[in-house]
């Protein structure tokens, strides 16, 4: 098994958004840190970092945030932009203040366009993140699509043919995979994740996506029931679902 690594508590409950260093030290003196019910006042000790500890410590009476490596699965609504910094409705608000605070940051793994609604990953594992975007592992992402006009019937094999270049750019599109639902409406997967792809691929069939919203991605679909800005930690075996 691999060995945990060790943090001391102050650097570590910092790096989690609880404060400064000093603030941590401060709240330790003041008995907010409990570890296994004992309380804990020397912020300088280290702890082995484990992906338990939300069950073994409390600050202020609540359960520790989830250490670093999280995964966050969430059905972003329409209106919010998958940014850290523009003005307006970010998705990153929907998250515990507190999370803003943390490093390594939370960000999204690829983006929905502000007008796009559906699953939505986010995650603070860089190397999972760059895994999941790589087209090096062809993840599929399924959108369902609303077009302003109905489909000509040429579309299907448009987008499976691998030969669709887009306006602007020098390669063409690796094949995707198009279900008709009815005359305006879609299922469309596709393995990249080009900047605004859908919208594109069926503006150059001369159609007009009217609603987006991304239905799944690998082998994780949006729970039943999830509403719109409703958000859930992912389990390791869920994780290991995107890359199926
Ligand atoms: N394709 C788009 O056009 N927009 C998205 O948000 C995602 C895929």
């Amino acid at each position: 098994m691999a060995k945990a690594t060790t943090s001391r508590v102050d650097k570590l409950l910092s790096s989690m958004g609880y404060g400064s260093r000093r603030e941590v030290a401060q709240l330790a003196a003041a008995g907010g840190i409990t570890l296994d019910a004992a309380k804990l006042v020397d912020v300088s000790k280290r702890i082995p970092v484990t992906a338990d500890l939300p069950s073994r410590m409390k600050i202020d009476g609540e359960a520790l945030d989830p250490v670093a490596g999280m995964v966050i699965l969430l059905n972003k609504p329409l209106g919010m932009t998958c940014s850290h910094k523009e003005i307006g409705k970010l998705v990153y608000d929907i998250l515990p203040a507190r999370w803003r605070r943390r490093d390594p940051a939370i960000s999204t793994i690829g983006r929905l366009d502000k007008q796009t609604s559906g699953l939505l990953l986010l995650t603070d594992d860089g190397d999972l993140l760059h895994r999941v975007i790589s087209p090096k592992h062809h993840v599929k992402k399924t959108y369902r699509a609303t077009l302003a006009r109905p489909l000509n019937g040429t579309e299907g094999a448009l987008f499976a043919s691998g030969d669709l270049m887009l306006e602007g750019e020098d390669k063409p599109l690796v094949p995707a995979e198009l279900d008709v639902i009815s005359d305006t409406e879609a299922l469309l997967s596709v393995t990249e994740g080009r900047y605004h792809q859908v919208r594109r691929m069926f503006a150059a069939t001369g159609n007009h996506v009217e609603t987006l919203h991304r239905e799944s991605l690998g082998g994780l679909s949006l729970p039943d029931g999830m509403a719109p800005g409703q958000w859930k930690l992912l389990r390791e075996d869920e994780i290991a679902l995107i890359f199926q």
